[in-house]
């Protein structure tokens, strides 16, 4: 016993002290203390659990709760004395226990090893974060339909190959992404359903020795099931991973939306005016007004494609069951969802605070020739088949772009030297509401499907 540490945790099996820098070195604490609430959790769980079993008698479960209920004050108080040298959050609880309780405080880890007690602790804390960005993520999806609602009139360019291609409703541009971002709720449900696992009462990798019921622990820990092998219990980082994927997906999502944004606010699109309050200038021009949050959005993504494939990376080649490569998940998990709550979190009031400049962007929906398609359309209305109509309107296209007019404004004459199918209702066919009310299919741009639509996206904010 003669130089370990005060208080290290397996001072019977070591006669010297663990060098300082080798402390700091393997420590989790810097991290991982934010991890206590789920580890008190835990642990009172854990208490009740060894209790029910006869593992403790009611005075010391009692004894253990008190202390516990104190330990969590000085944490809920931030006057908790952490230490490195306890290397985690589990030994640093584990130690202020013991010293408000005395010597049964060292009956809480009876059966237990921190390896299924991070598996919990991580597993605890995810669910809780996945609620938390499912709900901001709903919040993202009410404030595009808000302004979906308001524009539900308002043209703007369709685009593909970032090329004027066909005009559409801003609110279908809009709820695109609404249907984008139930992809991603539906894909953190599914992650947060196989996650819902108890991985208590594994033990180090071989199962507890405590008598311990773990079907009836894993119900008053609110999990769906006890995990049903336990070398796979702590060996298993899955659900950080799936979380890290939904994530890369959702920043993924997250970054074209803010990259929209950027060409949106700039002097060539001019689509829409950046809200002062969400806007920065700039040191040097007096007249720039910047996108900061929408290009930082989009850069943040960097961070969480990083994330997962860390945690890929550390996983990757660790043979079964438990090892300290597996400490490094946290940094990453913890990255992830701090950086797409914060994107979603200033995202939600960001995107109700733009305001789109309609005449410009109604104005600009009608030019470039965005309404070829219909004249050719019409051209097969009236009897000619589709390829050849293309070819009619390519030629009328260049006509119009050699006199610089629009396709409206070319004469009757000229029209039907190409085609004598023309009549004078060609023009009607190149406005822009009679593209879009054409388009009325399930699905489309028409009015009245981007109504319905409407109503649907609606719908999807009231599922769970
Ligand atoms: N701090 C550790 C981690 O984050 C907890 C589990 C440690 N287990 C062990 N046997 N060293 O993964």
């Amino acid at each position: 016993m003669t130089g370990t540490p005060p208080g290290s945790p397996w001072g019977g099996r070591f006669t010297e002290p663990t060098d300082r820098d080798a402390r700091a070195f393997t420590a989790s604490l810097p991290f991982d203390y934010r991890l206590w609430p789920f580890d008190l959790q835990g642990s009172e769980a854990w208490a009740r659990a060894l209790a029910k079993g006869g593992g403790l008698s009611e005075t010391e479960l009692d004894t253990l709760l008190r202390g516990l209920a104190e330990v969590r004050d000085e944490l809920e108080r931030g006057a908790f004395p952490f230490r490195l040298e306890l290397e985690d959050i589990h030994m640093n609880i584990e130690r202020r226990l013991t010293e408000k309780v005395g010597a049964v405080g060292g009956k809480l880890h009876t059966g237990r090893s921190r390896n299924d007690q991070i598996a919990l602790d991580m597993r605890l804390w995810l669910r809780v974060e996945i609620d938390a960005i499912r709900a901001a993520l709903r919040d993202v999806q009410a404030a595009l339909i808000e302004q979906a609602e308001r524009h539900r009139d308002s043209p703007m360019p369709g685009y593909t190959h970032l090329q004027r291609a066909q005009p559409i409703l801003l609110a279908h541009h809009l709820l695109a992404y609404v249907f984008m971002l139930q992809r991603d709720r539906e894909r953190y449900a599914d992650a947060r359903r196989r996650l819902d696992v108890l991985p208590l009462g594994a033990g180090a990798l071989a199962g507890t020795t405590a008598p311990v019921d773990r079907h009836a622990l894993a119900r008053d820990l609110a999990f769906r099931a006890p995990s049903a092998n336990s070398v796979d219990a702590v060996s298993d980082r899955d659900f950080a991973l799936e979380f890290l994927a939904d994530s890369a997906i959702l920043a993924m999502h997250l970054s074209r939306l803010g990259e929209e944004i950027v060409l949106w606010a700039t002097a060539e699109f001019g689509f829409v005016e950046l809200p002062d309050a969400y806007a920065t200038g700039s040191s040097i021009m007096p007249q720039k007004k910047n996108p900061d949050i929408a290009e930082l959005i989009r850069g943040k993504t960097g961070r969480v494609y990083g994330d997962l494939v860390r945690l890929l990376t550390v996983m990757k080649g660790l043979p079964l069951a438990y090892h300290s490569d597996m400490q490094e998940d946290k940094e990453a998990f913890f990255d992830a969802a701090d950086t797409v709550r914060g994107c979603l979190g200033i995202l939600a009031p960001f995107l109700r605070a733009l305001r789109f400049r309609v005449d410009r962007v109604r104005r600009l929906a009608g030019e470039s020739y965005s309404t070829a398609t219909d004249l050719a359309d019409y051209l097969v209305d009236r009897g000619l088949p589709f390829r050849q109509a293309h070819e009619v309107v390519g030629k009328a296209v260049r006509l119009a772009l050699s006199r610089g007019v629009a396709l409206a404004e070319l004469p009757l004459e000229d029209l039907r030297e190409m085609s004598p199918l023309f009549g004078p209702d060609f023009r009607q066919a190149v406005t822009i509401e009679t593209s879009l009310a054409a388009r009325n299919v399930y699905g489309g741009t028409g009015p009245q499907a981007v109504a319905h639509q409407l109503g649907e996206a609606r719908t999807l904010l009231n599922t769970p």
